[in-house]
């Protein structure tokens, strides 16, 4: 990352783990001061360890709740003041094939995944400053899989209000753009509670259907979401597939 963020001041939804935290942590050694969000009490003590001693805000925030949506805003404004990059990661997917999807989880996947991001930048949006980026996580156009049509459908509403938020930002010159991440290797490979199994199955999967024949890291995701945010300035209205080559049309022949 070649921008030096010293005084910026930048917020990530779903920071505790994972991609969230991976950009956390590039937006800390490049000086920008962060509001980290997370739901698990668990995690979130993990990554108050972790990051103890630097510029970061550690902040126990429901993107299912909109009481904590607004919270959260409250919050931003006290330690932060603005908001000059926004990046709405957090996410949560789970398997069931047709039969088994119930009406609860259809509507967990969009209450946290599409609704949460939605007011998730509304209500921040009187923070962030004229200028300034938005970057959403969704997923890779063509990572089509058994068992995630809740979260896949959830996923795609964010690819489309992405969309319009970007025309709607325009007069205020904020970029939104967006990262489509491939097989990535986080701890929860993005479907929490899986079991070890199951998780090594899908690392596997990855390995296999991935044109570069491997899974992505989450350092490699953090360096194209800040790329998005920071240095892209010409650039809104774009998704940047961080995949391997998964949904380019590519051949895993070798
Ligand atoms: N890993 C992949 O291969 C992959 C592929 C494509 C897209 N994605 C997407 O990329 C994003 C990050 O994935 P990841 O693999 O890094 O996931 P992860 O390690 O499971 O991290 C998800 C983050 O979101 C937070 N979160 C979950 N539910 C939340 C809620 N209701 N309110 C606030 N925060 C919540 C988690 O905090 P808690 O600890 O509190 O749960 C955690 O900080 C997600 O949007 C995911 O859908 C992942």
């Amino acid at each position: 990352m070649s921008s030096n963020l010293t005084g910026k001041k930048a917020l990530v939804t779903g920071g505790t783990h994972g991609m969230g935290l991976a950009i956390v942590k590039a937006l800390l050694a490049a000086g920008a001061e962060v509001v980290l969000t997370g739901r698990n009490e668990q995690t979130l003590e993990d990554a108050r360890t972790e990051l103890a001693g630097q510029a970061a805000h550690v902040v126990r925030s429901d993107a299912a709740s909109m009481a904590d949506i607004a919270a959260l805003a409250d919050t931003a404004r006290e330690r932060l003041g603005q908001i000059d990059h926004l990046f709405v990661n957090h996410g949560i997917a789970a398997f069931a094939e047709l039969a088994e999807v119930t009406e609860a989880e259809w509507d967990r996947h969009f209450t946290i995944n599409t609704k949460g991001a939605f007011f998730t930048v509304q209500a921040l949006s009187p923070l962030l400053v004229d200028g300034g980026s938005i970057v959403f996580t969704t997923v890779g156009n063509d990572l089509i899989f058994p068992g995630l049509s809740a979260y896949s459908a959830s996923k795609e509403a964010v690819r489309a209000f992405a969309h319009v938020l970007a025309a709607e930002f325009l007069p205020r010159k904020i970029r939104v753009n967006s990262v489509a991440p491939g097989f990535i290797e986080t701890p929860t490979m993005g479907v929490p509670g899986l079991s070890e199994q199951e998780r090594e199955e899908f690392v596997r999967q990855g390995h296999e259907s991935t044109p570069l024949r491997r899974t992505g890291t989450v350092e490699e995701v953090a360096t194209a979401a800040l790329f998005l945010a920071v240095d892209a300035t010409f650039s809104t209205n774009v998704e940047l597939a961080v995949d391997g080559g998964f949904a380019q049309g590519l051949p895993v022949t070798h």
